[in-house]
C-alpha cells in the first residue's frame, strides 16, 4: 500500500492520478458542451482548487476566462460559527455566466454562502462545478452541477487538498489511516 506522511499523519492512496484525469476530462467535456457559446468565466477557489482548475481548464474547448477567489474565515456569532468571505473577486460577473471552481464539497455551508455572495452581483447563471463531494456530510442543499467523483466522509489530501497546509503537492489523492 503506498502511503504519504503528512506532518504527523499518515494517509494511504485512495484516488490515483489517472482516476482522477478521466473524471476531469469528462467534467471538462460536459461544460465544453453546456457553456459553448457563452463565454463563462471560471472562479477556482483559493488555495485548494489551484490544481484542479488548471487541469480542467486545459481540458475546456471554448473561450472561457479565469478569475481566482479567495475566502477569508473569522470567528462569527451567527448558527454556523465561522463565516467565510469572498475576497479578491477582480473581475465584473455582471451578466456573466460564472462557474465556481471547488477542491471539495464537505458540509455546503462555504458553498452556500459563496452563491449567496456572488448572486447579489446579478450573474447571469452560477454553476457549481466540484472535484470532489461528500454526499454523506451535507447539511445543506446546494445545486452541484459539475462534480467529477463522490467520496465518503472521511479526511483526505493531495491534488491541492491539504492537512494543516501540507500534503497539497501530489498527483494522487490519499485518505487518512
Ligand atoms: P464545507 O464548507 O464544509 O463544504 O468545507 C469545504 C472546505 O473544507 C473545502 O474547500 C476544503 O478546504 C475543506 N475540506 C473539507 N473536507 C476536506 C478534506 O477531506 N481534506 C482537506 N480539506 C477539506
Ligand atoms: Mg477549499
Amino acid at each position: 500500500m503506498e502511503t504519504l506522511q503528512v506532518k504527523d499523519k499518515t494517509f494511504a492512496i485512495s484516488i490515483p492520478a489517472a482516476e482522477i484525469q478521466q473524471q476531469v476530462r469528462r467534467v471538462a467535456a460536459e461544460i465544453s458542451k453546456d457553456m459553448a457559446g457563452r463565454d463563462p468565466l471560471f472562479l477556482p477557489v483559493l488555495n485548494g482548487s489551484f490544481i484542479f482548475a488548471a487541469d480542467l481548464l486545459r481540458e475546456v474547448n471554448i473561450p472561457c476566462e479565469v478569475s481566482f477567489i479567495k475566502l477569508a474565515s473569522y470567528q462569527g456569532t451567527n448558527s454556523t460559527g465561522t463565516i467565510r468571505e469572498v475576497i479578491g473577486l477582480a473581475s465584473d460577473i455582471t451578466g456573466r455566466d460564472v462557474i465556481i471552481v471547488e477542491d471539495i464539497i464537505d458540509s455546503g455551508l462555504t458553498m452556500a454562502h459563496m452563491i449567496e455572495t456572488l448572486q447579489k452581483q446579478n450573474p447571469a447563471s452560477i454553476s457549481v462545478c466540484s472535484l470532489l463531494v461528500k454526499p454523506d456530510a451535507l447539511k445543506v442543499q446546494i445545486p452541484i452541477h459539475y462534480r467529477c467523483m463522490d467520496i465518503p466522509n472521511d479526511f483526505i489530501v493531495g491534488y491541492g487538498l491539504d492537512y494543516d497546509g501540507f500534503g497539497r503537492n501530489t498527483k494522487d489523492i490519499y485518505t487518512l489511516v
